[in-house]
């Protein structure tokens, strides 16, 4: 049966798999011949290279650095297909998940550090649901206020239902028509054409350095715990390291913001803006995060305002 070609097809059906176990890549002993259950193997000038399960490269007494989950993309993808591996790899990247593939008669295959297996399979749901990361238009803002009430109606500060319409709403309309506003760091996540999620970026301060102050992010109750909200933030991340930001500060709950490298402010010798957010106020530096940072982070004036 012929493979499939079209991307968009290919996108919609990649239904990935993870087999069982972890697997690694070894360096097959020069000259000894070829034995064990060897799962994939490529002949270099330098020697052979072999794919196999750890269990199996342990038995056979092989050494190994990387150890990686093995994921099956089990849609039936031509080898002349064009655009599937940029793709997998572009949306795997955008997720700080590094990807090997290796590419069967039917199947692509890829193979990722086992840690993120978990979330390279949400990265790839969404990206088969055709999630998609943009710049927030003007004509989007009502939605936007109104996903954010939704999001917020129960305040993931206390648990309980908010009364009324949520602060988040009201400093979000104030945030649009600021002079901290920055269009590139406003990104919308839309599902199918209908808009699940929400973040901002607006200018803040420590001292003289400008760097940012991310929040609120929003995801439509419905469509919570899909990988959406981590999608936002690692976009969110991406971009601002593209513009040269130094760093993002937020306050949030460290369980949550701790998976995408945000860690107390005070540890980068930044204060939050009221001490007691304590370790609830964190700080993400990017690249061009400076040596010797000290004092108070600021946020842009709508958030000052909370
Ligand atoms: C917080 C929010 C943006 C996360 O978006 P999401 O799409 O649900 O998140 P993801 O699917 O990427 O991640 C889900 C994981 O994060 C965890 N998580 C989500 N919100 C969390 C929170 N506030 N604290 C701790 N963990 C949280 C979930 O338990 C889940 O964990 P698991 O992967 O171990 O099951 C979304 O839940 C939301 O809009 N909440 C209401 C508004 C809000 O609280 N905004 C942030 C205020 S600081």
């Amino acid at each position: 049966m012929a493979g499939e070609t079209d991307l968009k097809t290919l996108l919609t059906s990649l239904r990935p798999a993870v087999r069982e176990g972890d697997y690694v890549y070894a360096l097959w002993p020069h000259g000894k011949p070829l034995a064990g259950d060897i799962e994939a193997a490529v002949r270099e000038a330098e020697g052979l290279t072999v794919v196999l399960s750890r269990t199996e490269a342990d038995r056979l007494g092989l050494s190994y650095d990387f150890v990686a989950a093995w994921i099956t993309l089990q849609v039936h993808s031509a080898l002349e297909a064009v655009g599937l591996t940029a793709a997998v790899s572009a949306a795997l990247t955008k997720a700080g998940i590094s990807c090997n593939v290796l590419a069967g008669f039917h199947h692509d295959h890829l193979l990722v550090p086992s840690d993120d297996a978990g979330r390279a399979l949400d990265v790839l749901t969404l990206l088969g649901r055709g999630l998609v990361l943009r710049d927030e238009q003007p004509e989007d803002r009502e939605a936007l206020l109104a996903l954010t009430a939704e999001a917020f109606a129960i305040s993931p500060v206390t648990g309980l239902p908010v009364d009324g319409t949520p602060i988040e709403v009201g400093a979000l309309r104030e945030l649009f028509d600021c002079p901290e506003y920055i269009p590139a760091l406003s990104i919308v996540a839309e599902l199918g054409g209908e808009i699940v999620g929400h973040v901002i970026s607006t200018r803040g301060w420590v001292g003289e350095l400008e760097m940012l102050g991310l929040g609120p992010i929003s995801v439509h109750p419905h469509f919570q715990r899909q990988g959406i909200g981590s999608a936002l933030m690692h976009e969110s991340a991406s971009r601002a390291e593209a513009a040269g930001e130094p760093g993002i500060a937020l306050v949030g709950n460290p369980a949550y913001y701790g998976r995408f490298g945000y860690a107390p402010s005070h540890s980068f010798g930044v204060e939050p803006p009221h001490a007691e957010w304590g370790e609830a106020f964190q700080l993400l530096p990017l690249s061009g995060w400076p040596d010797g940072v000290r004092g108070t982070f600021r946020y842009s004036g709508p958030l000052a305002a909370l």
